[in-house]
């Protein structure tokens, strides 16, 4: 027998062989009107979007390998350059911001990489990605025909290229970078820079090719891309898309797997069927690369979201979730789809398409090479009517808002409306506290949060850093977005008479808290597509001086749109004092007011933890104003992925052992109306068409990476503004609960056949040690929704069906079952039948 060492030896060196095999020689990537070349081959991609900086170092391994084995080929990320330098010539490539280490885990997972320098990136990310510094200099203006911006910029481009050239990261040094992309999306919105537009453009594809990458550049949505740079499409559908030029291949920068959140706004998601229909239609008519924006979202730390008002979470109903977990059954239809599109690969890069009508919205498209090689894709392209074809010969059954599969022109080995993956679901966990009962708590050494204390911030001017103005300032002028906060404060003299007086305030937003001699007196607050705030203040006035002090906030910086970075923000005014008694308005905006920007407690740098301030006294102030609060926790125990739940709070920030979790805002709850807990993914789909959480907080649970934490004697630190109670926020681990199976009785992929009377239901525990402890629910006939969320259909589900599969699951790991008529009997004749099935797996004894 061979020793562990040893063949731990022969491991590494076969990794080595294969590695070198894949890279040490340099590959040649260019490309034709097919697809991207990579050493003489035609290439059929998938691609997936993961930003580095929205997770940890220690999640990169997970997430790729992850990546990988749902069928990913290349990982594509933006590079955020406000990240990389924050102030002009001192560059941070460290922690999350190591681009060169997140490339290396692509590439030792094996994985291609497309790097989207930009450097404008959009992406929800503050900014747009930009640093705000270029605002500053003299003369420029971003993203046209202009000198000031042309030199920071392609300076910047320049910076990333010798980076990553100087670790041999790109494809013809041997590297996995086999792409680069220059700008993004500016054909959007060119048209608003007049003739400075296209110059831009033209100089932007000479600067970015001139850096001699030695691998292919591409711009996105820009159809006036100049050779050789490639346009590629982004959007929800890009089958139509086709390039400016038939040397150029047809390629997908970003098929939107969901949707980003807003605070405010529901959450948006895209059903699994939509997706997978997209990409099978995509590569049916002559696709051959497609990446997922995003694959992984991950989340917006510290002050990082865009905006405004874009959330801390950017989990974009991604195939991997916030936490890197997978999304099921998104991951596994999707993988099922890429798998199907791989065996397709050989006829589908080796000649073009050939589409015919089999009827109205059906297509059938083959690929048949003069070898003989053939691979077809019927797709149904009707929203509503299912249909049956005729192919080849052969008869099949196409639902609606569907593609079939087929990599030898024969046999279906996919359809995208049919999930037959595996899937489990994640669900929120809460770790109990001291708060909850002695003896829960006593048994619950997990999340133990002890007593808080907490630092009162000054209403108004407190920091020597305070000047004068007789105008009122736009903010991200004034603070350069250096925080979040900024304080405008005025004394004036009044009346004992003017009794029912008003003031009035109108800002560009984002957030404003209106204090009135020391009382916060209103709080108003924008939205992402409309952030301005006006209020009407009743205002109770001290005879003599009285104190006015407005707190505005951002809530992360635009980052779409023409000249985005010229939107302002802050209480532009007018400011106004109404209802005087026996006296006209009076203007406050050219008054003489005073500023601060940012707080005292960021001056101090609380959110550290470490200053003697803190006050912990047993009446702990709640739902108060402008607190600071801290306290110190243990982690909850286990590997599963943390959050905090911050109900019980209203808005603020919160920092973990000094890291910065983001902005949180459980007070800010979306519409009433206007979801859909059950979406048809049949027929376009839009942003606004599938949503969840009417009436809900738009974000409630927020990511505390495992790496930000020891095991215990974590400090945390919330900067709240508008008042909670701290001792109500819990930690939760997001944990596997569910495992679920679905197949239809005319399941089309090869499977385990039972006994030759239908295709078999496997139910599998995510853990060999676990056992299946419970069936929540299975019916045979035509069941809807998806795992976590079964539901009965119109037939089907008799009180036998659970009982059937009890009895051939429980207290195994791993289950066959037949989806046959002979088991469960016929519940609806003549209509295709499935069987769905939730299950609940525990540690069995002993493990
Ligand atoms: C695109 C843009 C991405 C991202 C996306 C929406 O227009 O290129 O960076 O912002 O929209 O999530």
């Amino acid at each position: 027998m061979r020793s562990g060492a040893a063949a731990a030896a022969i491991l590494v060196v076969a990794l080595a062989l294969d590695l070198s095999a894949r890279f040490c020689s340099g590959a040649n990537v260019t490309y034709d009107h097919r697809g991207l070349i990579i050493d003489g081959r035609r290439k059929l991609l998938v691609s997936g979007s993961i930003h580095y900086m929205r997770s940890t170092p220690e999640m990169w391994p997970d997430l790729i390998s992850k990546s990988k084995a749902g069928g990913l080929d290349v990982i594509q990320t933006f590079v955020f350059w406000n990240l990389h330098e924050p102030v002009r010539g001192q560059y941070d490539f460290e922690g999350r911001k190591d681009l060169v280490k997140f490339v290396k885990v692509a590439w030792e997972a094996g994985l291609l990489v497309h790097l989207r320098i930009g450097p404008y990136a959009c992406a929800e990310w503050n900014y747009g990605g930009f640093p705000l510094w270029l605002h500053f200099i003299p003369g420029i203006v971003l993203r046209t025909d202009n000198k000031p911006f042309k030199v920071e910029m392609k300076r910047f481009t320049a910076k990333i290229v010798e980076m990553m050239k100087q670790e041999n990261l790109y494809a013809s040094q041997g590297g996995p970078i086999i792409l680069s992309q220059v700008e993004n999306e500016y054909g959007n919105i060119d048209s608003a820079y007049g003739k400075g537009a296209k110059a831009y453009i033209n100089w932007a594809a000479l600067m970015a090719t001139s850096l001699d990458t030695g691998v292919p550049w591409i711009m996105c949505q820009q159809d006036d891309a100049p050779d050789p740079i490639i346009n590629t499409c982004n959007g929800f559908y890009c089958d139509q898309f086709t390039p400016n030029s038939d040397k150029k291949p047809k390629m997908w920068t970003e098929n939107w797997s969901g949707w980003f959140s807003s605070f405010g706004d529901p959450v948006t998601y895209r059903p699994a069927e939509d997706v997978a229909f997209s990409t099978a239609r995509f590569y049916q008519l002559g696709g051959t690369f497609l990446n997922y924006y995003m694959y992984h979202g991950g989340t917006n730390f510290g002050r990082t979201a865009g905006g405004p008002f874009i959330t801390t979470s950017y989990d974009y109903d991604a195939p991997i979730d916030e936490y890197g977990l997978l999304r099921q059954p998104k991951w596994g239809h999707l993988k099922d789809v890429h798998a199907a599109i791989k065996r397709c690969e050989d006829a589908l890069v080796a000649t073009d398409p050939k589409t015919t009508s089999l009827g109205s919205n059906l297509e059938a498209t083959v690929y048949k090479t003069e070898s003989g090689k053939c691979a077809a894709f019927l797709a149904n392209v009707d929203a509503e009517s299912d249909a049956t074809v005729n192919f080849n010969g052969n008869s099949y059954h196409l639902p609606a808002w569907s593609v079939s599969i087929l990599p030898d022109c024969k046999t279906v080995a996919h359809n995208t409306a049919k999930i037959n993956s595996v899937a489990t679901v994640s669900k929120f966990v809460r770790q109990l506290s001291r708060d909850d009962s002695a003896a829960a708590a006593a048994a619950a050494a997990d999340a133990f949060i002890s007593g808080w204390s907490w630092i009162y911030e000054p209403i108004g001017i407190s920091s020597n850093g305070a000047f004068a103005k007789r105008e009122l300032l736009e903010q991200i002028n004034t603070t350069a977005d250096q925080s979040d906060y900024l304080w405008y404060s005025l004394s004036i003299e009044l009346k004992e008479d003017d009794k029912n007086i008003v003031l009035h305030v109108d800002s560009l937003g984002h957030v404003l808290y209106a204090f009135i001699n020391g009382e916060l007196a209103a709080a108003g607050k924008g939205s992402h597509s409309n952030p301005n705030v006006s209020m009407d203040v009743p205002f109770s006035v001290l005879p003599g001086k009285n104190k006015i002090d407005l707190l505005s906030l951002t809530v992360g910086l635009q980052n779409y749109g023409a000249y985005y970075d010229l939107q302002g923000a802050g209480v532009t005014g007018p400011v106004l004092l109404k209802g005087l008694e026996n006296r006209s308005t009076i203007d406050l905006s050219s008054q003489q007011w005073t500023y601060q920007i940012g707080l005292r407690g960021e001056e101090l740098r609380l959110f550290d933890g470490g200053s003697s301030l803190w006050a912990s006294h047993p009446t702990l102030p709640k739902n108060r104003p402008l607190v600071w609060y801290k306290t110190t926790f243990d982690a909850p125990s286990g590997t599963s992925p943390v959050a905090i739940d911050f109900t019980g709070m209203g808005k603020g920030q919160a920092w973990i052992n000094g890291e910065s979790i983001g902005r949180y805002w459980p007070t800010y709850t979306s519409p009433n109306n206007g979801c859909t807990d059950s979406c048809n993914y049949r027929g376009p789909f839009s942003a606004s068409k599938c949503t969840k959480g009417c009436g809900e907080p738009t974000q409630k649970y927020y990511h505390v990476p495992r790496a930000w934490l020891q095991p215990t004697d974590n400090v945390i630190v919330l900067f709240e503004e508008t008042g909670g109670d701290p001792m109500q926020i819990s930690f939760a681990t997001k944990v596997a609960q569910s495992v679920c199976s679905r197949i239809s009785e005319t399941h089309p992929s090869p499977v385990e056949m039972s006994s030759g009377s239908g295709p078999t239901l496997l139910l599998s525990c995510p853990s060999p040690n676990q056992v299946i402890s419970e069936i929540k629910f299975a019916s045979f006939g035509t069941p809807r929704g998806s795992c976590g969320d079964f539901h009965q259909g119109r037939c089907g589900g008799s009180g036998d069906d659970l009982a059937v599969v009890q009895k051939a699951c429980v207290g195994l790991s791993r289950c066959n079952v037949s989806v046959s008529t002979d088991l469960f009997g016929e519940p609806c004749k003549g209509t295709t039948k499935s069987l769905a099935v939730e299950a609940s797996c525990a540690y069995g004894k002993g493990s």
